[in-house]
């Protein structure tokens, strides 16, 4: 089989008259450096090296980029062919200079190989960064080694550990880009071949980075390991960063790629790399729905009906991606409030620097408030993102018919209601579809969309080309009770822990030990104990699984919005233990029959989250999610599972389906039919007998659109 990838070999004359080779590689689409690419690179330079004509040597990228460095997808099924470290060495040691012309991304191996260059130029639109740490990796190809070399050890850490890009202003300002031209690829290139002519002769060994030791001037090694323990908590990979930039420092290059190779092996043998490889397919694939051929309709223009909070937030959205936007409710005292929220939410960030006061003037100009449905008549697509009032959120689709035009998608951010009852008010149930935005829905990253019995392919592929748009990370949906995030998470043993003897602080510590951000107890007081209590409480709804809630709510412990809640909080929202609450949930026991009780953590975590998992195979087995990795992407970025987990279904394939059934069976769970199959059969969640098993349930739920 050819090997995927090649570095292309041209001769091109500068405009000193010098022959420079331009090394070109060439792995569609963002040029990754497989196999092939580092054998190109192996015979390319000994052929440059080799043509006497050749007095020096530019690399760059073919696809409109440099380069998006390793290829991720080689990782799994074990490399072949030259090290990357190996090569960089060869291109670092060349005799004749070495130029790298960046136009686009030069990512982690990629930022690598023009570390390795002797100098870098790059045009205006370019990038460079190290962001392997995402992947719970760190720059294993003599990154952590060359870049201290260059721009110091201090700056070195915040750059791997953060694993942000850098523009191309800045990387020139810290001294990794040497020069950066204005114009495009053609440009860059010709710019560099006529840089690499001129530094034929001089002196390059001070240009290798891998003589002499690191700067280590200002850094406080303990402090930095300290604060990204904090900044990412649970990740093992900046901690082995700091490592080998420490080695920088103290040692030569030899040593120091002894000590970043041994750090890389044992980060790429881990479970966390392993779970966050996954976790940048997933993503991307999410996006790519089975069976679905249908174009998607225009975007240029969005309607929202409700100014609350939810419908303020993706207005922001909308017209972050340049839409025009229409807010739209009909009562203007709650418009003027939503636009003041949405200026006072820019006005936040023009302080914080994340953007310009000229950015927001132009987001703000896109955005025009309105109380009249006449308003919506141009709008491509119209986002319904009033309260859960079925009567209401029906009147509203009706109101859509008179004024939407033909092929305008009607979408409701509903976060429960069936969709097909919403699409049946309207004449045109085939534009209708679920656009189920996170709170607050300009942070959450997280789209689900929600394909009702109804809803046409042009719509679906509308609605999930409008997640994109809006760089959300988009997953269609089937239309069940509470979609993906919210039915799955909804599941989870919280409830049984809190009322059968585990107080609120044990509960939450062993969740965020596991990497939840906020364990339940700490999350029910952010969200406000008051929202469903209330409700509860006036219908009359209590259920034996919210003893314990109601009796907080009961005894006016909102949450953190009133300073007490399973918690106490002072006036910074800090938190802590409350005798109070704790004594109230002792009561709740004690007229439960429930004894205080202790459990292990990972008894704890097993409890609120194996029952997820289970649930999680219970919609795959009803054809209302396509793929695992689609449930684990929805509770990544929905719910902050913690990423280097995978999420749920793939924390389940790490420790094993049939321990997991025996898990849910010993809990008392009634485990899904799809989990005892996969058991049964012995079927992994990526093998081909189990997707087909799962495709075969997605598409019978499609066939009867
Ligand atoms: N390896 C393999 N495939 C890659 C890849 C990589 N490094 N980077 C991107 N791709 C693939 C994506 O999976 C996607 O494939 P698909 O079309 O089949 O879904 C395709 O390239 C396009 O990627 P995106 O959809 O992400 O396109 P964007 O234009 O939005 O973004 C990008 C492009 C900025 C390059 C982004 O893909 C990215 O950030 N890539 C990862 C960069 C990275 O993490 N590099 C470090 C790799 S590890 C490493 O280098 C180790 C070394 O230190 C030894």
């Amino acid at each position: 089989m050819a090997m995927k990838g090649a570095v292309q070999y041209e001769k091109r004359t500068a405009a000193n008259g010098a022959c420079v080779a331009v090394l070109t590689m060439d792995s569609a689409p963002v040029n990754a450096l497989s196999a092939g690419v580092r054998t190109g690179f192996e015979t390319r330079i000994a052929e440059a090296l080799a043509d006497a004509e050749v007095k020096a040597i530019v690399i760059t990228g073919a696809h409109g980029c440099f380069c998006a460095g390793a290829d991720i997808s080689e990782f799994a099924s074990g490399m072949s062919g030259p090290p990357l470290p190996v090569v960089i060495n060869t291109i670092e040691a060349s005799t004749k200079p070495v130029v790298a012309a960046i136009d686009g991304v030069a990512l982690g191996g990629g930022c690598e190989v023009a570390l390795g260059c002797h100098y870098r130029v790059a045009s205006t639109r370019s990038q460079a960064g190290l962001p392997e740490v995402n992947l719970g990796l760190l720059p294993g190809a003599g990154g952590t080694q060359r870049l201290p070399r260059l721009i110091g050890a201090a700056a070195s850490i915040d750059f791997m550990c953060r694993g942000a890009p850098l523009k191309a202003d800045q990387a020139a300002k810290v001294g990794l880009f040497d020069t950066v031209v204005a114009g495009d690829k053609a440009a860059v290139l010709k710019a560099a071949v006529d840089f690499a002519a001129e530094k034929v002769g001089s002196d390059i060994g001070p240009r290798r980075l891998s003589g002499g030791t690191a700067k280590a001037a200002g850094v406080d090694f303990a402090k930095k390991r300290k604060e990204y323990d904090t900044l990412r908590k649970g990740e093992v990979a900046p901690q082995a960063i700091i490592t080998c930039i420490e080695a920088s420092t103290d040692r030569e290059f030899t040593e120091g790629m002894k000590v970043e190779g041994k750090e890389f092996g044992k980060l790429m043998f881990g479970d966390q790399s392993k779970a966050l490889q996954y976790m940048f397919f997933a993503e991307r694939q999410c996006a790519k729905v089975p069976g679905l051929e249908a174009k998607p309709g225009p975007l240029d223009m969005c309607g929202i009906v409700g100014a609350g909070l939810m419908g303020g937030g993706i207005a922001m959205c909308a017209a972050e991606a340049g839409m025009r936007v229409v807010l739209l409710d009909v009562d203007p005292g709650n418009l003027d409030r939503g636009m003041a929220v949405i200026k006072k939410n820019y006005a936040r960030s023009v302080d914080r620097k994340s953007k310009t006061q000229s950015q927001v003037d132009k987001i703000m100009s896109l955005i025009s408030p309105s109380t009249t449905y006449d308003s919506l008549g141009q709008c491509d697509i119209v986002v319904e993102a009033v309260f859960e009032n079925m009567d209401l959120k029906k009147k509203i689709f009706q109101s859509f018919d008179g004024v939407c035009k033909p092929g305008c998608i009607l979408a409701t951010n509903t976060s429960r209601l069936n969709i097909d009852t919403i699409a049946s008010a309207t004449k045109r149930p085939e534009d209708v579809i679920g656009c189920h935005f996170f709170s607050p829905a300009n942070v959450m990253k997280l789209l689900e969309n929600v394909r009702g019995p109804r809803s046409s392919p042009r719509t679906i592929a509308t609605a999930m080309a409008f997640g994109q748009k809006l760089k959300k990370v988009t997953c269609l949906v089937g239309n069940c009770d509470g979609f993906i995030a919210n039915r799955v998470m909804g599941v989870s043993g919280w409830t049984g822990l809190i009322n059968g003897g585990l107080l609120p602080h044990q509960i939450d510590q062993a969740a965020e030990s596991y990497g939840m951000k906020m364990g339940p107890a700490r999350m029910n007081d952010l969200v406000g104990l008051d929202l469903f209590g209330r409700e509860r409480a006036n219908t009359g709804n209590a259920k034996p699984d919210t003893i314990v809630t109601d009796a907080m709510f009961a005894a006016n412990r909102y949450g953190q919005k009133n300073g007490k809640g399973f918690y106490k909080y002072d006036d910074k929202l800090r938190l802590s233990r409350d005798p109070e609450a704790e004594a109230l949930i002792h009561s709740v026991w004690k007229n439960a029959g429930a004894t205080p009780k202790t459990m292990s953590d990972e008894e704890i975590i097993d409890t609120l989250y194996l029952p997820v998992v289970n649930e999680g195979f219970k919609c795959l087995e009803e054809g209302m999610a396509s793929r695992p990795s689609d449930i684990d992407v929805c509770c990544v970025f929905g719910y902050n599972w913690p990423r280097y987990t995978g999420g749920p279904m793939q924390w389940a394939s790490a420790v094993g389906l049939p321990k997991i059934l025996e898990k849910l069976e010993a809990m008392g769970e009634k485990p899904s039919e799809l989990l005892k199959e996969c058991v049964k059969n012995n079927w992994r969640l990526n093998s081909k007998a189990f997707t087909a098993r799962i495709s075969s349930a997605w598409s019978g739920t499609w066939s009867k659109l």
